[in-house]
């Protein structure tokens, strides 16, 4: 299906290139922001929070108004009239609409590619269940930039849990086209790294290994992302209450890393970093999180200034009566919406990347 739209769902929909220039223009807006200061008069932002949010809804609201444009949306759906029973498609159809640019926050996994299939305006992932999450890798793509600088062989370690932090599938997906990567994944195996990540590490042939022991892993680490566990994607509480301690940098951890390592993390934490860590030069946390308004600010404009980028929003074909083997995909909850699947025996769900038999 033909793109209307420049939306940025998944960053490999765009290739290297535009990535990076997404990252060099917000390390430029970075140094010079009064530049841009009236980049967007006159343009709409909205903000669609189906699900909670503080960095990423108000580094994209603040990039916008830093780009002189305004901002309209909400961050609480039971205030919208999706609180009355509205589908996805009609309460993002109509906003599209209203607005020349829309950032969409979701429960389910493969929602904002939905909600593009009608929508009147781009469309920016801002986070699909335990998907995937661009705009927050771009974000770490800049800080690898400017505090490593280089995007290229470099040694990173992921570490809490990896089998439902869209943070860390993102990243891993961008950066497997990336020379001299190596991975290392440091989880438990109930939070381990899903095999749909691996198989297209293998395919890019970028080296990964698995690890269980943070201490173990920290010595040859050039940057180690830590995540939290993610307390709203478990079925369980008892389970989560196991799993949610499993990792914690303490100092004594962080003793063991090399000089010029450097520890990001999307944020929020909860116990996985105790709070004196954060005067250590190697903890990048808060600056990462500052670096978020300059990449959406460079998100932004680059969307705006090609609407109409060419990359195909769908590839496959519906097979009416398949149903996608994930529960949390949106294909589960709007069910109107077409069953799209690539490829022919083992489907592959356009939506959320899960893998069905057919
Ligand atoms: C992350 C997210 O929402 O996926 N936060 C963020 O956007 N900075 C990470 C998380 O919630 O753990």
């Amino acid at each position: 299906m033909d793109p209307r739209y420049t939306n940025v769902i998944d960053l490999n929909d765009m290739g290297t290139a535009w990535w990076l220039g997404v990252v060099e223009l917000a390390s430029k807006i970075y140094d010079d922001p009064a530049k841009y200061a009236k980049a967007c008069e006159g343009k709409i932002m909205a903000t669609l929070f189906y699900e909670p949010s503080t960095r990423t809804q108000m580094s994209f609201q603040t990039a916008m108004l830093r780009l002189g444009g305004t901002i309209i949306g909400f961050d609480n759906p039971a205030t919208s009239s999706v609180a009355k029973g509205e589908n996805l498609k009609d309460t993002t159809k109509i906003v599209s609409g209203y607005a020349d640019i829309m950032v969409m926050r979701h429960p389910s996994d493969g929602a904002a590619k939905a909600a593009a299939l009608t929508a009147d305006c781009p469309i920016i992932n801002a986070g699909d269940g335990g998907h995937l999450h661009p705009s927050q890798t771009l974000t770490d793509m800049l800080t690898l930039y400017r505090e490593k600088g280089r995007l290229t062989d470099l040694t990173i370690g992921l570490c809490g849990d990896l089998k439902n932090g869209r943070t860390v599938h993102s990243m891993c997906k961008a950066l497997a086209g990336f020379e001299g990567v190596k991975f290392v994944f440091i989880s438990t195996p109930q939070l381990g790294m899903p095999q749909y990540i691996k198989d297209i590490l293998k395919a890019n042939s970028r080296p990964f290994t698995e690890e269980a022991s943070l201490d173990a892993a920290i010595p040859q680490l050039d940057v180690l992302y830590m995540t939290r566990v993610q307390k709203e994607r478990f079925s369980s509480e008892e389970e989560y209450e196991r799993l949610k301690g499993a990792y914690c940098l303490d100092r004594a951890k962080m003793a063991k890393g090399r000089r010029d390592l450097i520890v990001m993390h999307p944020l929020p934490r909860v116990d996985e970093i105790p709070m004196d860590v954060d005067d250590d030069p190697r903890a990048m946390w808060f600056k990462q999180a500052s670096y978020g308004v300059y990449v959406r600010m460079a998100l932004i404009l680059t969307v705006l200034n090609d609407p109409h980028h060419k990359t195909p929003l769908i590839t496959g074909k519906i097979h009416n009566g398949v149903e996608c083997a994930n529960p949390n995909c949106i294909t589960h909850k709007e069910r109107y919406l077409p069953r799209y699947f690539r490829g022919t025996d083992l489907l592959e769900c356009e939506y959320c990347d899960e893998r069905t038999l057919n």
